[in-house]
């Protein structure tokens, strides 16, 4: 890292406040990844196009190798990681648990990320919309059919009440565009 492009970035990531030292061009999937360990989000294309490193950015699910540090800078970011645990996961990790939902795994994370951004929106999708949340999220092995039981089973599991349900929106938010600027 060039030092002299260094700024300070305060930010909470999985519930933790951290004041990090990086280049505000840094992507946040590279900050995760190589400079706090966090290795759940992938690299796929690293051109925001295929979902593989998908994390919760103010609760919008967001591709980290498309989003600046600088675009995060005072926000809350929520990587697979901080969903939930072996011990205590997600009520989405579980369903793609008892769908076994993966072959490789390499899309995993970003499906479950998708999912979660897509059931906050719309607790009850309908499988046109679960397909149509997850459109963004590419998976090489063929695992959709079984990722679109989890995530129905998931809004089975979770009994959030339809109510102000927002099923048609858009589930995959850019901040760089948003914000008119990026790395
Ligand atoms: S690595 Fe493909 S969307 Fe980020
Ligand atoms: S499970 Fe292999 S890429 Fe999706």
């Amino acid at each position: 890292m060039d030092e002299a492009d260094a700024e300070i970035i305060g930010l909470t990531i999985n519930g933790r406040p951290l004041s990090l030292r990086v280049q505000a061009s840094r992507s946040l999937l590279d900050v995760l990844r190589n400079d706090l360990g966090l290795k759940a989000s992938r690299y796929g294309c690293g051109a925001g196009l295929c979902g593989a490193c998908m994390v919760l950015l103010e609760g919008h699910a967001v591709p980290a190798c498309d989003t600046p540090m600088w675009a995060t800078a005072g926000k809350q970011v929520v990587t697979v990681e901080g969903l939930g645990d072996e011990d205590d996961p997600h009520p989405v990790q579980r369903a793609f648990i008892d769908e076994q939902a993966a072959q490789c795994g390499y899309c995993t994370s970003g499906m479950m990320i998708a999912a979660v951004a897509l059931l906050r929106r719309c607790p009850h999708p309908t499988e046109a919309e679960i397909r149509a949340g997850l459109e963004r999220n590419l998976c090489r092995c063929g695992t959709h059919p079984r990722v679109t039981r989890a995530v129905a089973r998931a809004a089975q599991a979770t009994q959030t009440p339809q109510a102000d349900a927002d099923c048609a929106g858009k589930n995959v938010d850019r901040p760089a565009d948003a914000a008119g600027g990026g790395a």
